[in-house]
Parts: structure tokens; sequence; C-alpha cells
């Protein structure tokens, strides 16, 4: 009796054990499956176009075995159409969360190898799914994008899908840093989600956007343009503005999403993250080398990056839009291990003269700095506004503004220094102390008025020039006064708009004091629902 109890209990578990194993094994069938995407050939097709798959891409992006993934089950709805019978687990976008440099992030893969990556019902509630789950947890979200836009399949509940999103770019917009990487095609409406992120990053050759295509556009207008030239990474890193960093492939791209993550905050709420940097140690020293930048003639231009090399920890800074209005110079850095946001007017690029382009991007780069906790240096040699009929139709007044705008509002430390020229509107506008900059220092060298010397006697001084006996000798005296007078940084720190003339080798010290003293700074906006900055 007690023997044949035995056998039925062993009979028993055995049975448990086997059904177990073979739950186990479907599940892990079911997820072999789904690695595979749209199947082998698919991904050995994706390989040949120098791509990588969306779960490699995601392996490359993350720290190592950091990935754990979602809705890896899910499939697509619709049953009603011939062409769309085939289902793929995951359907065409892998999802999920993991780490960069040890911080949380959440992350969504579009798989061109399923449907071209288009955007099913589901794929959009994949999205949805993780862009609310970086929200609630405070986390960055990237979109690794690779997709043929809407799935053609399932029509409007496929925009309705492209819809969910784009409000929640907008709703995590200053919660959390979203970043866009373009790895391959993202047309039609499908490019506004990037364009409603903060950073977009494309490689050379592969990543593509555009709202019409070139046959569209060939047929509508008759023109005749390549992909590459009409939505590549060089068209919008140089033209659109659109394209904040350019890679030559994929490897590399994603090297440079960890880098930039690195400077940034994983959300509102937090500061950005503080290294230690050998470079601390000699914080205190004097930087001879910042003597010799600008150069003695006012006309001369020189590389305000230079400038920056010396001011910044390891000379490493990741510039934003380095290719668009280059007329002025934005991107991160650290000073003393502290992630700063760096806006600079660039006097070897059209003398650094503030126009329509450069307005856009130093404003909107202010605002994500405001945005995300990261103080802004600003380094001010400026001639003024651009004049001429293009920027006055073109609407510098409106672009313009912006500037002052997102300076005004912005309540980070902020913290300028005038190497040379600082002229007019434009004095105002890059960081002055009437926009509420905590610290602003001024090199001897400084020229801040309201326009320079020449143009100012030119209008003041005309008539006792012209009726004097020696009139060029006069206009040149005259110059001289001007400059004594008024085109110094003297007369600006007498008012207190200049805290402190300073000796240019001392900037960096001086920066790295100001950002300890403004580290516990609070400042606010008076209450209201959003203001209405001149777009
Ligand atoms: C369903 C799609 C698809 C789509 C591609 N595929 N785009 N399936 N819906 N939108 C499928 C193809 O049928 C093909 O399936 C596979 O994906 C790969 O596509 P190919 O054309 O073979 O690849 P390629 O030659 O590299 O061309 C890629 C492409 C092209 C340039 C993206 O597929 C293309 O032009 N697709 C349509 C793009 C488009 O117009 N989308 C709508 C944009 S409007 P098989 O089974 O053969 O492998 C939009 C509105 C959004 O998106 C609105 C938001 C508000």
């Amino acid at each position: 009796m007690v023997e044949s109890s035995f056998i039925w209990y062993d009979l028993t578990s055995m049975t448990v054990n086997n059904r177990r194993n073979t739950k186990l094994e479907r599940l892990h069938k079911l997820r072999e499956e789904a690695q595979m995407g749209g199947g082998q050939k698919r991904i050995d097709q994706q390989h040949a176009r120098g791509k990588m798959t969306a779960r490699e891409r995601i392996s490359r992006l993350l720290d190592v075995g950091s990935f754990h993934e979602l809705d890896r089950f899910v499939t697509h709805r619709s049953t009603d159409f011939g062409l769309h019978e085939q289902k793929y687990l995951g359907d065409a976008v892998v999802t999920g969360s993991g780490k960069i440099n040890g911080r949380p992030v959440f992350v969504y893969s579009q798989d061109f190898t399923v449907f071209g990556g288009s955007l099913s019902e589901v794929v959009g509630e994949k999205i949805c799914k993780v862009m609310d789950l970086a929200m609630k947890s405070g986390a960055p979200i990237i979109g690794l994008n690779d997709s043929g836009g809407a799935r053609i399949q399932e029509g409007v509940a496929s925009l309705g899908g492209y819809g969910d999103i784009f409000l929640r770019n907008t709703l995590a917009s200053g919660v959390v840093p979203q970043i866009s990487v373009i790895l391959g095609p993202s047309a039609g409406g499908a490019v506004y989600s990037p364009a409603l992120t903060d950073f977009i990053f494309m490689v050379q050759g592969t990543g593509q956007m555009y709202i019409t295509g070139p046959d569209v556009i060939k047929a509508v207008t008759g023109e005749n343009v390549t992909h590459e030239e009409l939505g590549g990474a060089i068209a919008h890193a140089t033209k659109s503005g659109i394209c904040h960093f350019v890679s030559e492939n994929e490897d590399k791209c994603l090297d440079e999403v960890r880098r930039l993550l690195s400077f940034l905050p994983s959300n509102n709420m937090e500061d950005p993250p503080l290294t230690e940097t050998p470079e601390q140690k000699g914080a205190n020293k004097l930087i001879d080398k910042l003597l010799e930048i600008v150069p003695e003639d006012t006309n001369q231009p020189y590389d305000m990056k230079d400038l920056i090399s010396y001011l910044i920890d390891n000379g490493d800074f990741m510039e934003v839009l380095a290719g668009y209005a280059q007329n002025i110079i934005v991107g991160f850095a650290r000073i003393d291990g502290r992630p700063v946001g760096i806006v600079a007017n660039q006097p070897k690029v059209m003398s650094g003269v503030l126009d329509i382009e450069s307005s856009m991007k130093g404003a909107r780069f202010v605002r994500f700095c405001d945005s995300f906790n990261v103080p802004i240096i600003t380094l001010v040699d400026v001639p003024g506004f651009m004049p001429g009929t293009h920027q006055e139709y073109g609407g510098i007044i409106r672009h313009g503004a912006k500037m002052i705008y997102a300076y005004a509002e912005a309540t980070v430390p902020k913290i300028t220094v005038i190497t040379r020229k600082a002229y007019g509107g434009a004095y105002i506008v890059m960081g002055s102390k009437h926009l509420r900059t905590d610290i602003n220092y001024a090199w001897p060298s400084s020229e801040i008025a309201v326009m320079g010397a020449e143009g100012a006697v030119g209008v003041i001084s005309r008539e006792e020039i012209s009726k004097s006996e020696n009139p060029e000798d006069t206009r040149r005296k005259l110059i001289a006064d001007y400059q004594e007078k008024f085109n110094n940084p003297y007369v600006a720190a007498n008012r207190g708009f200049i805290d402190e003339v300073i000796d240019p080798r001392e900037t960096r010290t001086k920066i790295i004091t100001a950002l300890e003293i403004l580290e516990n700074k609070r400042d606010s906006l008076p209450p209201k629902k959003h203001g209405n900055i001149p777009l």
C-alpha cells in the first residue's frame, strides 16, 4: 500500500514537471520567434544595407545586459487585409527599459524587418506604454527610428497611433529628456514625433527625414532631388537645422547618444550628474593662453571654440547643431565636473552677428538647459543684429525676440563673460544683467556700447567733423574720445551691469566660483498657464 502510494506520487510529480517543462519550452520558443523579427532573410537585407536590427541597436545603446523588454508577444490586430495576414511577435517595434551609464532609460526601436517598421495600432500602443512609464518614473526616452511610416493596411488606426505619440511627446517635453535617433527612413507625418523631441541624431547615408519624398516632389514641382539630398543627415544638419548630431555610422551614433545623456539629468526634478575630474585639482590656476586668443585689432576674427576649450574640463565640448548657423556656438561641457550649457558668439563666422537662424538656435538651446537645470554660460563677442531686407522680411524681429524671451525666462544659474564686442540690442540679448543673469563678467578688452566708435562718431559728430579744419584728424580724435568715454567695460561696471572686470587668465576660476555660489539658486516666474513665446 505504502509502495503504490509512493509510485502514484512519483508519477504525479513527473506529470507536473513535464507540464512545467512543456510550458517553459513554449515560452522560450515564443521568445526565440520574437527575437527573429521579420525573419532571417529580412535581417540579412538589413545588414547588407549597413544597418543593425532593432534588437542589435538596443544592445549596442544600453549598458551590457540591462535591457528589460516589454510587450514581446503583442501582434497586430487587423485581419481583413489579404497582404496583412502574416503576424510577427512584437510587431514592428521592440520596446522596454534599460540603463545608460548606470541610469535608467526607456527605449523603443522600430523593426524595419517587420512591415518596413511601419506603425500599426499596436506599435503605437507599445511606444505609448514606454513613454508613459518614462514620464512616471522620470527617465529619458530614446526612440530609434527606422520606419516606412503609417501602416498602410491599418489606415486611421495607425494615424491615431501617431497622434497618441505626438500628444505624449508634447506632455513629456520639459519633464524628461527625449532623444530621437534616425537610422532609416522617417517619412510623412512620422517626422513630427522626432521634431517634438529635444535632440535628433542622424546617420549619414541611411537616416532620412522628409514630409514628402522625391517622387511626390517631382510630380508636384518637377524638381529632381535624391532621398539623401532631400532628407539626409547633412541636409538637415546644415540647411534646415532639424538634425542636431550627425554620425558616419550607427556605432558612433549610439555612442554619441550615451555621451549626450552623460551631461543631462534624468528628469526636470534632478540636477545634472557631477563628475570627478582630474582638472578639479587645477581649478584655481591662471590660464595664460587666454591672453593670446582675442586679437588686439577689434575687427580681426578669432575662433571662440579655442577660447571655450581652455574654459572647460579636458576640452570635452559636445557641440549641438555644429553645422548650422555657425555664427553662434551652443553645446554641453563640464566645468570643474559640473555640466553646463555654453552659448557663444563665433567671431570667425560673419563676425558673430545675430541673425534669424542663430537666434532660433540659441533660444531653443537656452530653453532646453533651463528645462533640465543645466547652468548657462554665455560668452559674448557680438557686433549686433544682421541688417538687410532678407533678415527683416524673414522676421528677425520675431526670431531675435525668441532669444530675449528664452534668456529672460530662464531661472537656472546664468553666467556671462563679455570677451570683446557687446553692441546694441545684441548686448541685451546675450545674457545681460537686464535679463536677470546672475553673474556678469567682462574682459578689459570689452566694448560695451550702443554701437562701435566709428559708426557712433559718424552719427553724433557729423557736423563737427565736416566743419573742422582737418576732418580726418577730428574724426580720429573723436573716435579716441568715444573709446575712452563709452566703449569700454567700466561704464557698465560703474552701473553694476557688469559685476567684475576680470583678468582673462582667471576666467575659468571665476566661472567655477560663480557656479559654486549659484549651486542652490532659486528663482521663479509669475504664476500663469504658460507664456506666449514669439514662435
Ligand atoms: C505597410 C510597409 C510600409 C507601410 C513599407 N512597408 N512601408 N508596409 N505600411 N507604410 C513594407 C513593404 O511593403 C515591404 O514589405 C517592407 O515594408 C520593406 O519595404 P520596401 O519598400 O521593400 O523597402 P525599401 O525599398 O527600403 O523602401 C523603404 C521605404 C518604402 C522608402 C520606406 O517602403 C516606402 O516608400 N514606404 C512607404 C512610405 C510612406 O509613404 N509611408 C506613409 C507616409 S505618410 P515586404 O513584405 O515586401 O518585405 C505617414 C503618415 C503619418 O506615415 C501621419 C502621422 C500624423
